[in-house]
C-alpha cells in the first residue's frame, strides 16, 4: 500500500465547509478543508461496539478496497486528460493521494476492529478482478462527458460517507468518515468546475450529459459491490463459497439502513448540477431525480 501523504496545495487547506451539504463550486469559501492524515489517527482508541455489525463490516471493507484501487483509475483517467494539465496535475497531486488515504484509513479501521480478518488476502483477490472492470473502455465517449460521469461517482461516495457518518456511533470511525465525506464533496466540486470550464468549448448538450450520468447511476448498483463483497466474504468465511443469496441478504440489510439515512435530496442536487438548469425547472427536475434514485437504490 502506498503511504498517504498530503499533497494538497495551500489553497486547498483551511476552514471546514459550513455544512456537509454545501455543493458550491470549488474555489469559493467552501473549498478549504482541514488537513488530515491517516498517521494522526489513533486506531487503538477505536472501541469494539460495531464488531458484531456485519453489514457495516462489508460496507467498510468494500469501500477500503475500492478506494485503495484508485491508482487504476488515476492511470486510466490520466490517459484521458493528459492534454489538460490543470486536470492532470490535480488528479495526480490531490485526487489520487486523497483517495488512497481514504483506502488506508478504512483499511486500518477494519484491521483495528476485526483483526482476525486478512485484509491483504481479500484485497489481492479483489484487485485482480476489479482491474478488469476499471479499464478505459468503461469511460464515456468524450473526456468532457467523462467529467460529468465523475461528478456522479463523487456524488455516490460523498452521499455514502455522509450516510455512514450518520449511522456510525463509534467516535474514531465517525472522525474518519467525516474527513472522507468532506474530501469527496471537494472532489465533486473540482470535477464540476472542470466540466463547466469545458462546456464553453463542447456546448451544453443536456441530453447527452443526463444520459452519461444516468448510465453510471445504473451501473453503480451492482458490479463493484458484488466483487468486493465476494472477496471479503470468502476470506471472512474460509471454505465457504459466496453465493448470490449471501450478497442479496447483505444488500437487503444495507437497503434498510439506506431507507432511513440515505441523503436523497443531497444526491439529487449534486446529480443534476452538471445539467446547469434554469432555476425555475431545477426544482422539478430534482424531484424527478429523487424519485428515480429512490427506484434505482431501493428497488
Ligand atoms: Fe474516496
Ligand atoms: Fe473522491
Amino acid at each position: 500500500m502506498p503511504s498517504p501523504t498530503d499533497h494538497r496545495p495551500a489553497a486547498d487547506r483551511g476552514a471546514r465547509p459550513g455544512t456537509n451539504h454545501d455543493i458550491r463550486p470549488a474555489g469559493s469559501r467552501s473549498r478549504g478543508r482541514p488537513v488530515w492524515r491517516v498517521g494522526d489517527i489513533d486506531f487503538t482508541r477505536a472501541d469494539a461496539r460495531h464488531r458484531s455489525d456485519t453489514t457495516l463490516f462489508y460496507l467498510l471493507t468494500g469501500a477500503s478496497f475500492v478506494e485503495s484501487g484508485s491508482e487504476l483509475y488515476t492511470r486510466n483517467l490520466l490517459t484521458y486528460y493528459r492534454d489538460v494539465p490543470q486536470i492532470a496535475d490535480w488528479l495526480t497531486n490531490v485526487w489520487e493521494p486523497e483517495e488512497l488515504q481514504h483506502g488506508a484509513a478504512l483499511r486500518a479501521y477494519v484491521q483495528a476492529v476485526w483483526p482476525e480478518f486478512d485484509w491483504h488476502k481479500a484485497y489481492q483477490g479483489f484487485i485482480a478482478e476489479y482491474s478488469q472492470a476499471a479499464s478505459p473502455e468503461a469511460f464515456e465517449a468524450t473526456p468532457h462527458l467523462e467529467l460529468a460521469a465523475r461528478c456522479m461517482i463523487e456524488t455516490g461516495t460523498a452521499t455514502l460517507y455522509r450516510m455512514l457518518h450518520d449511522y456510525a456511533q463509534e467516535p474514531v470511525l465517525r472522525r474518519i468518515l467525516a474527513s472522507i465525506r468532506d474530501d469527496e464533496v471537494s472532489h465533486f466540486k473540482h470535477f464540476l468546475q472542470f466540466f463547466r470550464a469545458g462546456r464553453a468549448r463542447e456546448g451544453n448538450r443536456r441530453m447527452r450529459v443526463a444520459w452519461a450520468i444516468g448510465r453510471r447511476v445504473r451501473e453503480t448498483r451492482s458490479d463493484d459491490a458484488w466483487i468486493a463483497f465476494r472477496h471479503a466474504f470468502e476470506v471472512r468465511n474460509p471454505g465457504r463459497r459466496c453465493l448470490q443469496g449471501d450478497f442479496e441478504q447483505w444488500q437487503s440489510e444495507l437497503h434498510s439502513i439506506m431507507r432511513r439515512r440515505f441523503p436523497l435530496r443531497m444526491a439529487a442536487d449534486m446529480l443534476i448540477a452538471p445539467l446547469a438548469l434554469p432555476l425555475l425547472i431545477r426544482r422539478l427536475v430534482r424531484r424527478v431525480a429523487e424519485a428515480g434514485l429512490r427506484r434505482v437504490l431501493f428497488a
